[in-house]
């Protein structure tokens, strides 16, 4: 953007807030705290993962026993979590982050171009958060999407199907073959 003095800049900026948070409530409502407090509230989007300790499975029922051990042990990211939103995000201009990805990730993990020979395409690209919530999901390990429904969401089912080398692989995730990040030539086997 580019503002020609800050009255209008913080004018405009007030204005992408006011249409970002009518997308999401909780996006919003996380935007607009991180700006004016630099610390969200706990709201309904956040689970208390000191609450889910808490809680005994003594007192519950079947169902919720069940709920209990599927809840995956890592859904919130652990910055997220500890609140250290700066070591991602520039406080002074909210929505851009202190380096792009692949290397904002690679400042606490380790770089995937160093590991494998061949990268797959979004990680090469900096893509991770295709995959992966840099916050929190509900799936384990931050994926977006569970199962096959994560590579489907880029590779088209009909195609990979087509393939011979996909025939008869019920009940096989692509995963078991694939890596999801890379590997020794560009079919990333695991
Ligand atoms: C590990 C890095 C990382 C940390 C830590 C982090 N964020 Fe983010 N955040 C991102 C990225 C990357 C995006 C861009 C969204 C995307 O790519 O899907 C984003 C997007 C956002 C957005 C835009 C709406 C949305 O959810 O996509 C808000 C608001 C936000 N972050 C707030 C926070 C707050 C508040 C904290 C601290 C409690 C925080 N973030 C911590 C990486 C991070
Ligand atoms: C195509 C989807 C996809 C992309 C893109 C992707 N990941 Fe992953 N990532 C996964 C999956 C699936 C797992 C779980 C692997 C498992 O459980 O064996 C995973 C696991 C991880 C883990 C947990 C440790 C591990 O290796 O199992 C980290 C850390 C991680 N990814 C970081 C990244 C970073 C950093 C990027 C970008 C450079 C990235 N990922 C891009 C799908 C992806
Ligand atoms: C400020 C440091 C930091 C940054 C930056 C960061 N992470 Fe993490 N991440 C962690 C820590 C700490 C953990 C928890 C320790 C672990 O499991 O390795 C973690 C765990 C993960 C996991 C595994 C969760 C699980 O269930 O095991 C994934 C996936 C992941 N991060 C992806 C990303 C992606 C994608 C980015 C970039 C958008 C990113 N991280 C940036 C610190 C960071
Ligand atoms: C965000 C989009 C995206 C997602 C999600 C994704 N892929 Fe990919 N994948 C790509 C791109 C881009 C390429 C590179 C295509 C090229 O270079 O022609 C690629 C290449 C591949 C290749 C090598 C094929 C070739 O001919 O180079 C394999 C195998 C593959 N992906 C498997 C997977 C699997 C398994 C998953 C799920 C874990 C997955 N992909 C999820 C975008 C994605
Ligand atoms: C049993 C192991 C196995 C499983 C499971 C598997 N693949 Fe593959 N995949 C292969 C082999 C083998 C090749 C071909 C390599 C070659 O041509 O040399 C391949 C090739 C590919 C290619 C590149 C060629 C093409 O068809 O475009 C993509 C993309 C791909 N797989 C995606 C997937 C996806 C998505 C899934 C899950 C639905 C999946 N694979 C499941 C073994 C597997």
């Amino acid at each position: 953007m580019n503002c020609t003095g800050r009255i209008w800049c913080g004018f405009l900026m007030g204005a992408g807030i006011i249409l970002l948070s009518q997308c999401s409530p909780y996006a919003g409502k996380n935007l607009l705290n991180f700006f004016f407090d630099g610390v969200p509230e706990t709201d309904t989007a956040d689970v208390n993962l000191a609450d889910l300790e808490e809680t005994s499975i003594d007192s519950m029922g079947p169902t919720e026993e069940l709920l209990a051990l599927e809840m995956p042990s890592h859904m919130v990211h652990y910055p997220y979590e500890e609140r250290e939103c700066a070591s991602c995000h520039n406080e002074l201009s909210l929505g851009t982050m202190v380096e792009p990805q692949p290397g904002l990730c690679y400042i606490c993990h380790e770089d995937f171009s160093t590991v494998y020979n061949y990268l797959h395409g979004p990680v090469a690209g900096g893509y991770c958060t295709s995959c992966h919530d840099p916050h929190m999901s509900e799936s384990g390990k931050l994926l977006r999407l569970t199962g096959d429904d994560l590579c489907f969401n880029c590779h088209r089912e009909v195609s990979v199907l087509q393939n011979e080398m996909h025939e008869g692989l019920e009940g096989m995730f692509c995963t078991d073959c694939h890596n999801p990040h890379g590997g020794e030539d560009k079919y990333i086997f695991q």
